[in-house]
């Protein structure tokens, strides 16, 4: 579909939605929303909930901005449905959506295709209770994620032996599939992707050390350098393994890899995100800045990308 089209479609920014990352995605969908109405667009916001279906055909919505974080949004379920009711939408489709919100999922084709990202195992959730922590064999430093949340939501980082069993229980109060993941220690970075292009490397600098919830939406908690201060060739390597990472998993349109740098600088894959945050303040928007794309271009460029995936 040409811009021209695009302009004559009625657009629906499909925002907030049922996961934890809620409000976020509210805060992501109005930015997007506004900068496409101001781009000439007929753009209007849709929240998700269960009776998404019912109200994208009431609005009469002929194209999907999805503008969702976390489960029923960003792990193709949404995507799913935009399949079936044959409604054009942003972004990856089903298969890499799910992919890149399992985290134990994305990782095995990591592995698969040569990606480097840190060493890992995984546990069931009924298997904490049984043994849980005697279990893992990887030495600490670690970190324990829930397979399936984003925004930092139930991840410790584990320094004492006797600290891994409660994390292993907090993971598995929000998955019943819980990674545990060597800990790298060294600097952290986030590589944005727009239409198969790594953008220029954002080093991510928390004042608290971790990178948590509050870090990540409470503003001046967290220094953010762009471009990273990587020796050249492993900014390169970083932007490299990156965009492999996001074509092994097959995504499409935008996303963001999070990768954790060693002592050496050597990048470790840690996460893909397929809807990165999207305020004006957000890492991606700060990334596309830096390379001379605007907020609302973004949003145009993303926008142009809505396909159906399945089919095609
Ligand atoms: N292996 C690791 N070594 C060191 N720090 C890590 C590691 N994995 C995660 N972290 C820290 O935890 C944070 C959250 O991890 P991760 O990006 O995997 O989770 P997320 O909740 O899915 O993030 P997002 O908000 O990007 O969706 C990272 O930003 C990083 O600060
Ligand atoms: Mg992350």
């Amino acid at each position: 579909m040409k811009d021209s089209s695009f302009k004559k479609k009625k657009i629906g920014v499909l925002m907030g939605g049922l996961s934890r990352e809620r409000e976020i995605s509210l805060r992501t969908g109005k930015a997007l929303c506004k900068a496409l109405v101001e781009k000439g667009y007929e753009a209007c916001p849709i929240d998700v909930d269960r009776d998404i279906a019912g109200k994208l055909i009431k609005k009469k919505i002929e194209v999907a901005f999805v503008a969702l974080h976390g489960r029923y949004g960003e792990d193709g379920t949404i995507q799913g449905m935009l399949e079936l009711m044959g409604i054009p939408y942003t972004g990856s489709g089903v298969l890499a959506s799910a992919l890149c919100l399992h985290k134990i999922m994305a990782k095995k084709i990591l592995l698969l295709e040569g990606i480097p990202t840190p060493p890992s195992e995984h546990l069931r959730r009924e298997e904490i209770e049984r043994g849980g922590a005697k279990k893992i064999s990887l030495p600490l430093p670690l970190v324990v994620k829930p397979a399936r949340e984003g925004s930092t939501i139930g991840i410790s980082i584990v320094k004492k032996e006797e600290d891994l069993q409660g994390a292993l229980k907090e993971a598995g109060r929000y998955d019943e599939e819980i990674l545990v993941e060597t800990f790298i220690k060294g600097k952290e970075i986030t590589v944005g992707i727009l239409n198969d292009i790594a953008l220029p490397i954002i080093e991510i600098a928390p004042k608290s050390g971790f990178y948590d919830y509050r870090s990540k939406y409470t503003k001046g908690e967290t220094e953010y350098i762009l471009p990273a201060r990587i020796p050249r060739e492993k900014y390169l390597a970083s932007q490299e393994i990156s965009l492999r990472a996001y074509q092994a998993l097959g995504c499409s349109g935008c996303g963001r890899v999070d990768l954790m740098t060693d002592e050496e600088g050597s990048p470790f894959v840690i996460d893909v995100n397929t809807m990165p945050g999207m305020t004006e303040t957000s890492l991606l928007p700060k990334a596309a800045e830096f390379a001379g794309i605007s907020f609302g271009e973004l949003a145009e460029r993303i926008l142009l990308g809505a396909s159906l995936k399945i089919e095609s």
